[in-house]
């Protein structure tokens, strides 16, 4: 005879959770610039599964990006310097979102610029266009304005860019945080003051490697940003002190692979995870870790992954 008990323990764990108002279905999304706009992985996997799509960087003009190379592996990583190439706004408006309203999956738009003016005609576009569920705000980029200096070094600035997005749209607002920065802490607590419903971290370290053949730098744009496994024990540290600083969800990434890496994140303090670099080298990782998931909460009795989240910190 099956009693109560024997259902419950058979019953399939609840994966939903809520990103500052965007609800998604299970924990698992996509890294901004590694997954394009998501035709690009539809032949490997069924985007439906997925908790959230998170999309190609964003400008309000289409930009050609970095000269080339723009792409170099590290023993556990890459370092990529694209320079943000992207077919801008109003095409993604156009081309990009009629294909993602197809599926029935949160779309989060990932959003740059050199100026706050940048970032509030942004939010207002995308605001109006329809079928976007959130914004994420990618601060690491270089603020023309201050001799190139990124918004995300600077909480007082990351804190201006966040009320610059706020105050032009009525969509949940995460604000992707940069690595590079003495104290990761300060500037989340800058950036929820200014309204962020949600944190995402970490993007790129800032990294560079030189040929010794040629002995000059090898990247077109000489520096470039570090992701992949070299980075996520910083990631899983940063995701730990945020989570510790404001109340605030946390999207974490930063070298997931496997769903043992999405865990780690999880009881570190982050209630959804994206997959990156992982995606070049498995193009099927977003789903892999989506699985191991859920058989990590069914076998160890884990009714709901919300009982996870932060869990590490006792
Ligand atoms: C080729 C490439 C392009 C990226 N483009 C963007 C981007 O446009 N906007 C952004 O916020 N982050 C961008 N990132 C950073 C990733 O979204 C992510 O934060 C970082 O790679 C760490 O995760 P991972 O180690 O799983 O790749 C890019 C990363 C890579 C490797």
């Amino acid at each position: 005879m099956i009693s109560d008990s024997d259902n419950a323990s058979i019953s399939k764990p609840d994966l939903s959770v809520n990103v500052g108002g965007i609800r998604m279905k299970n924990p698992v999304t996509t890294a901004s610039g590694t997954f394009g706009f998501g035709p690009e992985y539809a032949p490997y996997i069924d985007l439906n599964r997925l908790g959230a799509i998170v999309v190609k960087g964003t400008t309000l003009e289409p930009r050609a990006g970095n000269p080339t190379p723009r792409l170099v592996e590290t023993p556990a990583g890459v370092l990529n310097s694209i320079g943000l190439q992207n077919p801008g706004v109003e095409h993604f408006i156009d081309e990009a979102l009629p294909y993602l309203a197809g599926f029935d999956v949160p779309v989060i738009v990932n959003i740059s610029g050199d100026t706050l003016e940048d970032y509030a005609g942004l939010a207002a576009r995308l605001s109006r266009a329809g079928g976007v569920a959130g914004l994420e705000v990618n601060i690491s980029c270089p603020n023309v304005k201050k001799g190139g200096m990124q918004f995300g070094g600077d909480p007082a600035m990351a804190a201006e860019v966040t009320r610059a997005v706020k105050e032009n749209s009525e969509l949940p607002v995460v604000v992707k945080l940069s690595p590079n920065v003495t104290s990761i802490a300060a500037v989340a607590e800058k950036v929820a003051e200014a309204g962020a419903d949600a944190i995402s971290l970490i993007n790129t370290l800032l990294g560079m490697s030189v040929d010794i053949k040629t002995r000059r730098p090898i990247l077109g744009n000489t520096m470039g940003g570090l992701s992949g496994p070299a980075v996520r024990p910083v990631a899983v540290r940063m995701v730990w002190q945020v989570y510790q600083a404001v109340k605030l969800p946390i999207i974490g990434m930063g070298g997931i692979a496997t769903a043992a890496d999405a865990l780690e994140f999880i009881l570190a303090g982050a209630t959804a995870v994206a997959i990156g670099t992982a995606n070049f080298v498995n193009p099927r990782a977003t789903i892999d870790v989506l699985e191991g998931i859920e058989k990590y909460l069914s076998e160890n009795g884990v009714g709901d992954i919300k009982e996870l989240i932060g869990a590490a910190h006792g």
